[in-house]
């Protein structure tokens, strides 16, 4: 085809078109995600879109405001409610009353982002219950296929000796039509072991191919022991990283608070949950079913918000449990080494229930554009060993490089900010460290066995 200006004109102008059709499209889903988001972050604590929670359901909310006071006015009451309510406005104050004097936060946010929450609340429709998955690790798939070859593999071989079966008889009925004698009977292992001699070249290279598999899927069993990737047991209670970590943006360390300051990371104590939960007695999935464990769990009855004294802990399952003869220290790692808790832990914030995540989830950190745009970076060190063993800590050791100086100057008084700042005194120990450039952790000793072995 001859390329014509008006070909060109016209090929422009639709794509013009269709580019001004998309990013319509585009746009209306940005402002859905942003008000799904502003919701989550800044309401989703004391309102539900449908429900009455600490607050009304949101649903109909302007609707109420137009017909009872003004447009103008809900936007000032969510930027601060007192106001109105001091204003004198009726409306506002038989709202205040009739919601027991619970002073709504006042919430900075413009009429535009007021307006994404209020659109995303009216689009707002409840995905319907489910139960909480089974958190067992994909197996299954491969043993059912594997268990298919078994059955094939058996039916063929009834097939194999049906088939010589008839064969031996079709035999003996001619011979006994010609006039010669019927050869007897055979047994199944004597005709085995005819069929095997007369194919003696083929059966021995056959069972010797055979005896080499056998090994070496062995051998690759042994190397599993002691691997748990993917380890993901059912926890007592759904809870789900995706939803605090993820959706509500809750920091790793209000939960897991301990992480900078000891050895252990340490999961929350039921009180953490109810921080928030004693207001946040439903879930969108679960509805009342899994937050009614935290109230039985804390002695919490949510009819006359009271405590009964009773508590009885909840038995989280332990996911990560290196053997007992390794010393591993997450303050270390965390302040000391400067390390985000997804170089070990991959996106926490995409799972539900915490699993042992395997190297390749840990190297492909950052990668995705959905991660990207979440503010994610890849990890510096890329693995081929499997998490929690031996070699992965070792190649993590060979591999990161240590900022000695910015680490000494965070961490001045600490055990080893000493032990950086006496390194940067050394300054031949240090230069001869930097021959390469970068000081790794194996540098500094961190493949002595005594540093990780008690
Ligand atoms: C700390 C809890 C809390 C937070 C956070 C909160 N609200 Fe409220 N909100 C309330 C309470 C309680 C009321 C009922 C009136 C009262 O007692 O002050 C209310 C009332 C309202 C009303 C009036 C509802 C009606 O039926 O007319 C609107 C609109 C509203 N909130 C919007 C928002 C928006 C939008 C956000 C987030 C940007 C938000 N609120 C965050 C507690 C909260
Ligand atoms: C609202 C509290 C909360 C927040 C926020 C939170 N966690 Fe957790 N975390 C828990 C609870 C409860 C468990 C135990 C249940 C489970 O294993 O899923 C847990 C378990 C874990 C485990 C496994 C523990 C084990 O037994 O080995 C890891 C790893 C973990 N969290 C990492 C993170 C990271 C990384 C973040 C931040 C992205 C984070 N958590 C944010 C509450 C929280
Ligand atoms: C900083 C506040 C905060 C903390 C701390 C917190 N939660 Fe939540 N949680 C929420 C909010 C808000 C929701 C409701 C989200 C929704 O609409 O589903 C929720 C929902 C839930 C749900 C229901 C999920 C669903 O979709 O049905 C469970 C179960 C839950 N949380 C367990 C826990 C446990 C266990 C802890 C303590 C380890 C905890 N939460 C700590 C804020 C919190
Ligand atoms: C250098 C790798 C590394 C980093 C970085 C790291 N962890 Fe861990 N984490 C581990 C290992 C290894 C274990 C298993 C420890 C054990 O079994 O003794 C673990 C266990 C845990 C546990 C189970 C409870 C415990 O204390 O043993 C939680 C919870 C946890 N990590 C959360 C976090 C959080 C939150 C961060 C970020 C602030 C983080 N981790 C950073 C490697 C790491
Ligand atoms: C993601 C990388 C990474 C992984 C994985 C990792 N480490 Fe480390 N480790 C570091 C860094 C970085 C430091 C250096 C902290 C510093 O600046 O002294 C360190 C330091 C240490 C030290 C102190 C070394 C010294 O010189 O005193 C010990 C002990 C240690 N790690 C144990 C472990 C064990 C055990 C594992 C595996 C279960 C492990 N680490 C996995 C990055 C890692
Ligand atoms: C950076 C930390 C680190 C250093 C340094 C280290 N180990 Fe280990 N070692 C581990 C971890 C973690 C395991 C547990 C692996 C597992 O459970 O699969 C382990 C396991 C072992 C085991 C048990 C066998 C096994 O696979 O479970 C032996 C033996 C061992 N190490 C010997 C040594 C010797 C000898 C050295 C010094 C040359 C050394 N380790 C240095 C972290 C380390």
């Amino acid at each position: 085809m001859k390329i014509t200006s008006s070909f060109i004109s016209k090929t422009f102008k639709s794509f013009f078109v269709v580019s001004i059709v998309l990013s319509m499209g585009y746009n209306d889903r940005a402002i859905a995600q942003d008000g799904e988001k502003l919701f989550q972050q800044n309401c989703a604590s004391c309102h539900k879109p449908d429900k009455d929670m600490t607050g009304p359901a949101l649903k109909g909310a302007r609707q109420r405001w137009i017909d009872n006071s003004s447009e103008e006015n809900m936007y000032n009451w969510v930027r601060n409610s007192a106001a109105v309510i001091a204003s004198g406005d009726s409306y506002a104050n038989s709202l205040f009353s009739k919601w027991n004097k619970a002073s709504m936060t006042a919430q900075n946010l413009t009429n535009e982002q007021i307006d994404a929450v209020l659109e995303y609340v009216e689009a707002y429709t409840p995905p319907v219950a489910v139960q909480p998955t089974e958190n067992v690790a994909e197996v299954g798939t491969e043993e059912s296929s594997s268990w298919f070859w078994w059955v094939i593999g058996g039916l063929m071989i009834v097939v194999i000796f049906t088939v010589g079966g008839i064969k031996g008889q079709l035999n003996n009925i001619s011979r006994e039509q010609d006039g010669q004698q019927v050869l007897p009977q055979e047994s199944i292992t004597g005709s085995f072991r005819r069929w095997a001699w007369d194919n003696r070249g083929f059966v021995g290279v056959s069972s010797f191919i055979l005896m080499i598999i056998l090994l070496v899927a062995g051998m690759l069993d042994l190397m599993e022991i002691g691997v748990y990737e993917n380890y993901k047991p059912e926890q007592p209670i759904a809870y789900s990283h995706e939803l605090h970590a993820g959706k509500l943006g809750i920091d790793c360390k209000y939960c897991h608070s301990s992480v900078t300051k000891s050895k252990h990371a340490g999961i929350p104590s039921v009180n953490v949950c109810m921080n928030c939960h004693k207001a946040v007695s439903e879930g969108t999935t679960t509805g009342t079913a899994e937050i009614q464990k935290i109230y039985d769990a804390a002695g919490f009855d949510p009819t006359t918000m009271t405590y009964s004294g009773v508590e009885k802990p909840i038995k989280w399952v332990k996911v990560h449990n290196l053997p007992d003869h390794v010393y591993f220290n997450h303050s270390q790692h965390v302040v000391v080494g400067g390390l985000d808790c997804q170089a070990c832990h991959g996106n926490m914030r995409k799972e539900t229930v915490a699993r042992i995540m395997t190297s390749a989830d840990l190297n492909a950190v950052g990668t995705t554009e959905a991660d990207k745009t979440a503010g994610l970076q890849e990890n510096a060190v890329k693995f081929t060993r499997p998490t929690l063993t031996m070699g992965w800590c070792i190649e993590c050791h060979n591999n990161s490089k240590i900022d000695i100086a910015g680490a000494a100057q965070n961490n001045p008084d600490s055990y080893y900010g000493v032990i950086h700042e006496r390194l940067l005194m050394d300054k031949r120990t240090y230069q001869s460290y930097l021959e390469d450039d970068v000081v790794t952790v194996a540098e500094l000793g961190g493949l002595e066995c005594a540093k990780c072995h008690y």
